[in-house]
């Protein structure tokens, strides 16, 4: 497309962005899209352009939750950078209006806040907080989790020291397995009849043993409330009930990782964790909260709180619970509730939902069908007797939906044959029926339909696709 879009970025070709990137930015920070990267110069709502000018539509970004560049948070930064930016060593309205808005959307006791600038930072408070209150180290995380980059958390995070080159797990770190009820270790097929529930929590509470029979006690169990890397997973119903009792009677604190998740993306509850009807004793958030910008929270009860102030050790971050990031988190809550915009996560997440669930009938590939809300996830398997993840396709796919369709959608799950979506609240039935009239196309591309593949099922591991399929390099990760 010609670069006559007033918003095209003449300053610098691509190429020379990809040469500059080369020379100055770490090897470590990948992009998504490899063999293509995207120069992404501008976004609005639900779409980001390109320095083109060519539209995508944004399937994947739950950080711009309101959509990009709302003009209600772009106005509330704009006008509190002109007045003050300083810590939150002063007082300031926006840091206590935050703190109350936030907390006016968790249930019981959760109460007292603590601001920071990532999900990281918040998820590293949280176990502080855990660890002083218990006065234990040992922490429960689920396999393929993902808490964040910081030393303390990637020891938490499955998903990044079980990769090839990662750190071995501390002994204090203790992994149950995701309860993935489809591919997972207990799943329909290979425990049929069984109670799927009991299963994973068992093996919680065979941890929870084994840490006391060494000694030890549990200082917390952490677990995002819907596993966004682990491939959108959806705990069985109870799950999370029968792990807070057990965490519980050891002495332990349950925290709910609410950093994708939150604020009304599951449509049917402001919290994630809410559709399981727990009540967690520490939760993080951050990514939606500020709709692009850096800011993040650590929610507890006035309990907690108080035994983490006789420490005598103040709290201080320099950014975290500035103005400027509570004046954005504040515009945004206000956005959600004034836009209804959980209400459409909620209608459009069940359009979505349910004609995807029509892609399982029509092709053999689609093995599963996920989702609450505008958190979705659609499993690819080779055949559905078989279900060895059709991770190849899945990736071709990924790529064919840019690339044809200017659809930008991720991979995830342990076997990365997850097609995830989370795109912004503001996603619309047009959008869901945009996505499906591509998706139907790429995996018409990728797999006959149902008929067919009976006949003739992808069972030996073979992908099913074009010889001249050209695959972006494999990526590590694309969640974020
Ligand atoms: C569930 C979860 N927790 C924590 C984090 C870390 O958040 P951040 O990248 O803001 O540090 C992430 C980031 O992807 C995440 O997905």
């Amino acid at each position: 497309m010609a670069s006559t879009n007033i918003y095209a970025c003449e300053s610098m070709t691509k190429t020379d962005t990809i040469k500059l990137r080369n020379r100055h930015i770490g090897k470590s920070c990948q992009l998504f899209y490899r063999s293509d990267p995207l120069k992404i110069i501008r976004g609005e709502g639900q779409y980001m352009f390109d320095e083109e000018g060519t539209r995508y539509l944004d399937c994947i970004n739950n950080v711009a939750h309101v959509g990009h560049c709302h003009p209600k948070v772009v106005e509330a930064a704009r006008a509190q950078i002109g007045l003050i930016s300083t810590n939150n060593r002063f007082l300031h309205d926006e840091l206590v209006k935050c703190a109350q808005k936030l907390t006016s959307k968790m249930p019981g006791d959760l109460s007292v806040c603590f601001f920071v600038n990532s999900g990281s930072e918040a998820n590293d408070l949280a176990l502080r907080l855990a660890r002083y209150y218990t006065k234990q180290k040992d922490v429960i995380t689920l396999d393929h989790a993902y808490h964040g980059h910081l030393t303390s958390v990637m020891e938490i995070s499955p998903y990044k020291f079980n990769k090839p080159g990662g750190d071995p797990k501390p002994d204090f770190v203790h992994v149950a397995s995701c309860p993935d009820t489809y591919r997972g270790r207990y799943n329909v097929k290979n425990c049929p009849d069984q109670d799927l529930c009991k299963l994973y929590t068992t093996e919680v509470d065979e941890i929870i043993k084994n840490i006391k029979s060494n000694g030890k006690g549990v200082a917390a169990f952490i677990a995002e409330s819907l596993q966004s890397c682990g491939g959108q997973i959806i705990p069985p119903a109870g799950y999370f009930d029968s792990i807070y009792r057990s965490v519980r009677e050891a002495g332990g604190v349950t925290i709910a990782d609410e950093v994708q998740v939150g604020f009304g993306r599951v449509g049917t509850h402001y919290f994630a964790f809410e559709t399981q009807h727990v009540i967690p004793d520490i939760v993080t958030v951050a990514k939606p909260m500020g709709n692009g910008h850096p800011v993040g929270a650590v929610v507890t009860t006035p309990k907690i709180a108080e035994r983490f102030a006789t420490s005598g050790v103040a709290y201080f971050n320099t950014y975290g619970g500035n103005p400027v990031s509570c004046a954005i988190a504040n515009a945004v809550m206000d956005v959600i509730d004034e836009e209804k915009l959980q209400e459409n996560a909620l209608i459009v997440g069940q359009y979505l939902l349910e004609n995807s669930l029509q892609l399982m009938k029509e092709f053999e590939m689609v093995g599963d069908v996920r989702g609450t809300g505008l958190f979705v996830g659609i499993e690819l398997v080779k055949s559905k007797e078989c279900r060895q993840a059709a991770t190849a396709e899945a990736n071709a796919i990924v790529d064919r939906m840019k690339n044809v369709h200017h659809i930008l959608i991720s991979s995830d799950g342990p076997d990365d044959n997850v097609l995830k979506l989370k795109p912004p609240m503001v996603f619309n039935i047009e959008n869901a029926k945009e996505f499906l009239t591509a998706i139907r196309e790429c995996l018409g591309q990728y797999q006959s339909t149902e008929k067919k593949s009976i006949s003739a099922p992808q069972t030996n591991g073979v992908c099913n696709l074009p010889s001249n399929h050209k695959f972006t390099e494999k990526k590590e990760i694309l969640v974020k």
